[in-house]
């Protein structure tokens, strides 16, 4: 059932994976001859037919798909444009489209293409010239990935009848906060959200309340609304390295949810250490200004079952010492194995 899973190739999967950045998927050349409802610009293995590989062969456009194919790779060719009519004959079946790394332009994407394609689960886009993102009307995306490209709007809505889309990853594009804002409401499912290397100076709003990962390093984010977390109540993991966080950006308690097990606010400008919850277990605050240990950030209180249960802190390239920490402090880091400040 699962598309990747080719007896031939269990093996040699996990060799050819490395080459490949992202997804796991392996060359068509390595998947035998070609069944006989083929494009002959690509490869469609005998033993898997309804995928079609049409990766790495310097095509400069999308070639016409025939009845019958699921699963579409065409990541790292020079197209510039897709026609209309390629989609035509499997608009309702076509289920994982791979653009990656072509040169594809919003203007250059005729109507009755993509938005045509009513089945998709997964539109991979990362890599191209993409100013605003291409959304098909599948309500049956799942995946979404448009890396690396030159997105500078999210329209409100678009994402509205998503109710599967669980993975979102945006990193690398032009974002900023206004550009996104309602960007995200719809997809009820949705549990990781990448938007980091963007413009953003806070984070987005609008979330669903499903969310466990929150990335959004690299931004020029300086401080984090009050009650933000409390919206996200399963959120388990919260980047946001490499911003312009200051403590006054910070309401007390802005970080103190139960749901957190990592938060990394390394290279900011903070100078204090932020309250964190007991349960959070991986804190990263290197590079920046922070110049006390003040142990009321772990425990506010301390007993058999009040303790902090953080393991890794990093608390290296900041104005402090190990010497800084109080004396009492493994009563309440108890399982703090890791305490890095050098
Ligand atoms: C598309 O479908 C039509 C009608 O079923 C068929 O005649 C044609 O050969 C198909 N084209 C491709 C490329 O599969
Ligand atoms: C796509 O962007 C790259 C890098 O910015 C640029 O070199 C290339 O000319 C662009 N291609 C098109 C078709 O816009
Ligand atoms: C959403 O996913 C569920 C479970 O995989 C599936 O049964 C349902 O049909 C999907 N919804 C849509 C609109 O595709
Ligand atoms: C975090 O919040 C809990 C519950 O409101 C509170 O008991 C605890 O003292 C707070 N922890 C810190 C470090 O502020
Ligand atoms: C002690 O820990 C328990 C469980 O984590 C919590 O419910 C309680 O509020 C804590 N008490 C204090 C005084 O922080
Ligand atoms: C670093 O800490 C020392 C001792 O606490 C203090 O005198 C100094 O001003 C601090 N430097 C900075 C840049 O905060």
């Amino acid at each position: 059932m699962f598309p990747l899973r080719v007896p031939l190739l269990a093996v040699m999967v996990s060799m050819a994976l490395c080459q490949y950045y992202d997804y796991d998927y392996q060359p068509g050349s390595m998947l035998g001859p070609s069944g006989p409802n083929c494009n002959q610009e690509c490869d469609c293995p005998v033993n898997f037919p309804s995928a079609m590989y049409c990766d790495s062969r310097k095509l400069r456009f999308v070639p016409i798909v025939p009845t019958g194919i699921k699963y579409l790779y065409l990541q790292n060719n020079l197209i510039e444009e897709i026609k209309a009519g390629v989609f035509d004959n499997v608009t309702d079946t076509l289920r994982w489209l791979v653009l990656d790394q072509n040169q594809i332009t919003n203007a250059k994407v005729a109507k009755g293409t993509i938005d045509k394609l009513t089945s998709l689960e997964k539109l991979f886009f990362s890599n191209n010239n993409l100013t605003e993102p291409i959304i098909p009307p599948s309500k049956a995306l799942d995946e979404l990935k448009m890396m690396n490209n030159k997105l500078s709007k999210f329209p409100s809505g678009l994402l509205s009848d998503k109710e599967n889309l669980t993975y979102i990853n945006i990193q690398h594009n032009e974002l900023t906060s206004e550009s996104i804002s309602g960007a995200f409401k719809g997809p009820k499912k949705l549990v990781s959200l990448d938007v980091s290397h963007n413009k953003l100076k806070k984070l987005p709003v609008g979330i669903p309340g499903t969310l466990e990962i929150l990335y959004a390093d690299y931004n020029e984010i300086d401080g984090v609304g009050a009650g933000y977390l409390s919206k996200l109540p399963v959120l388990q993991s919260l980047r946001i390295s490499h911003n312009k966080l200051v403590d006054g950006g910070l309401p007390a308690g802005v970080f103190n949810v139960t749901s957190l097990v990592e938060l990394d606010l390394s290279f900011n400008k903070l100078q204090s250490i932020p309250e964190i919850n007991e349960q959070l277990e991986n804190l990263y605050l290197q590079a920046n200004e922070i110049n006390k240990f003040d142990l009321g950030s772990f425990c506010k209180f301390i007993g058999p079952i009040n303790f902090s249960r953080l393991k890794h802190l990093r608390l290296d390239a900041n104005n402090i010492t190990h010497n800084s920490m109080p004396h009492d402090s493994s009563n309440c880091l108890r399982q703090a194995s890791n305490i890095m400040f050098e």
